[in-house]
C-alpha cells in the first residue's frame, strides 16, 4: 500500500516524501509541474536511496487521475498540490479558485470511487486573518482577505462536509505557519520561479547576489522591533508532522485540526540577522511602508499537535537559515 503525495514535487511535498521514504512508506507523486520540476523527485530519489512512482497528471485531468488510483494500491492521500501565491490570486481569483477547489472536488471524487478515505490536507494560518490574540489556536474566529485564503478556508469546510456525509473519511487538516529552510543534504530547497513572493527565499536570492536588496514591509508594528513577527518553522519538521498525521489516521480520528509551527515568533528583522549570520554577510534592506493585508503578529500555539500527534518542531531559527543557505549556495539558479 502506498501513500498519494499530491503535489509531491514542491517545496514542502519534496521533503514529505523523504520523510515517508525513510519510514518505509511506498510513495506515489502526482503532480503536473506548474510550480516545480520532476529533478525535486530525482533528489529525493538520491537522499533516501528509495524510488517514487512519479506521474505528470494534473487533478483537473479526472481521467488520468482516475487511472492512477487504478495502478497503485493507495491507503492515504497528503494532497499538497494547490497554487500559492496570495498576490498572485488576487490578480487571478479564477485560476485559483478552480486549480484548488476543483483539482481537490475532483481528487475527492476518484478517492470516493477507489474507496480511498483518508485524507491529510495543506491549509495554512492564513485562514486566521489578523487574530484578536497570539498564540494561536485551533479554535480562534476564522476569516480570509485574498482568494488564496478564501480556498483554503473553502476547501476546510468542503472536506467537514465530506466527513459529516460519511463518516468512513478521516480527514487531517494541518494549518502551516511559514515553513522555510531546506533538507540538510542541500539536494533540495524552495525553488520558486521568477522573483519570490516569501521572504526567505527573497533573503537567499539577495545573499547568493541575485537580488540586490530586501523590502522591509513597515517597521511601525506593534512589535519588538517594529517589523513583522512570524512563526517561521522548518520545512523538514513540518514534513515530520505530516508523517505524524499518517500515522494518527490509522486511529480513525474522523476529522481533527492542527496548527503546525513552533510557537514562538520571529521578527523579520530577526529573521534577517540569523540568515547573515547563517551566509557571513550583511544582507542590505530597506524600511518600506506597510503591505495591505499584512499583519503585526501571527504566530501558533502547537500544544494540540504536540499532543494528540506527539509531534513538535525541533529545528531552531539558526538551523533554518543554515539549511537554507547550504541548497540556496549550492543551487543558485535552482533545480
Ligand atoms: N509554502 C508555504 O508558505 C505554505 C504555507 C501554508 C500552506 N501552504 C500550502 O502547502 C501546499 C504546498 O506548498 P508548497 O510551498 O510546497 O508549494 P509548491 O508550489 O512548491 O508545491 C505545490 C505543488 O503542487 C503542484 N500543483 C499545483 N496545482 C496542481 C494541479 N492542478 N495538479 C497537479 N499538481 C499541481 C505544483 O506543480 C507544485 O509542485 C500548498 O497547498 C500551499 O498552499 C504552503
Amino acid at each position: 500500500m502506498s501513500i498519494l503525495v499530491t503535489g509531491g514535487a514542491g517545496f514542502i511535498g519534496s521533503h514529505t516524501c523523504v520523510e515517508l521514504l525513510n519510514s518505509g512508506y511506498d510513495v506515489v507523486v502526482v503532480d503536473n509541474l506548474c510550480n516545480s520540476k520532476e529533478e525535486s523527485l530525482k533528489r529525493v530519489e538520491k537522499i533516501t536511496g528509495k524510488s517514487v512512482s512519479f506521474y505528470k497528471v494534473d487533478l483537473l485531468d479526472k481521467v488520468s487521475l482516475d487511472n492512477v488510483f487504478s495502478s497503485e494500491e493507495i491507503e492515504s492521500v497528503i494532497h499538497f498540490a494547490g497554487l500559492k501565491a496570495v498576490g498572485e490570486s488576487v490578480e487571478k481569483p479564477l485560476e485559483y479558485y478552480h486549480n484548488n477547489i476543483t483539482g481537490t472536488l475532483v481528487l475527492c471524487d476518484i478517492m470516493r470511487k477507489h474507496n480511498v478515505k483518508n485524507i491529510v490536507f495543506s491549509s495554512s494560518a492564513t485562514v486566521y486573518g489578523d487574530p484578536a490574540t497570539v498564540p494561536i489556536k485551533e479554535g480562534f474566529p476564522l476569516s480570509v482577505t485574498n482568494p488564496y485564503g478564501s480556498t483554503k478556508l473553502m476547501l476546510e469546510n468542503i472536506l467537514q462536509d465530506i466527513y459529516k456525509s460519511d463518516n468512513e473519511w478521516n480527514i487531517i487538516i494541518l494549518r502551516y505557519f511559514n515553513p522555510i529552510g531546506a533538507h540538510e543534504s542541500g539536494l533540495i530547497g524552495e525553488d520558486p520561479k521568477g522573483i519570490p513572493n516569501n521572504l526567505a527565499p527573497y533573503i537567499t536570492k539577495v545573499a547568493v547576489g541575485q537580488l540586490d536588496v530586501l523590502g522591509v514591509f513597515g517597521d511601525d508594528y506593534d512589535t519588538h522591533d517594529g517589523s513583522g513577527v512570524r512563526d517561521y518553522i522548518h520545512v523538514v519538521d513540518l514534513s515530520i508532522g505530516h508523517l505524524k498525521a499518517i500515522e494518527k489516521i490509522k486511529d480513525k480520528p474522523g476529522v481533527a485540526i492542527y496548527n503546525l509551527g513552533t510557537g514562538k515568533g520571529y521578527s523579520v528583522l530577526d529573521l534577517v540577522k540569523a540568515f547573515s549570520k547563517a551566509c557571513g554577510k550583511e544582507i542590505p534592506y530597506i524600511i518600506k511602508p506597510r503591505r495591505a493585508g499584512d499583519i503585526a503578529k501571527c504566530y501558533a500555539d502547537a500544544s494540540l499537535a504536540n499532543k494528540e500527534l506527539a509531534w513538535t518542531a525541533k529545528r531552531d531559527l539558526d538551523k533554518m537559515c543554515e539549511d537554507a543557505w547550504e541548497w540556496q549556495k549550492n543551487n543558485p539558479d535552482g533545480y
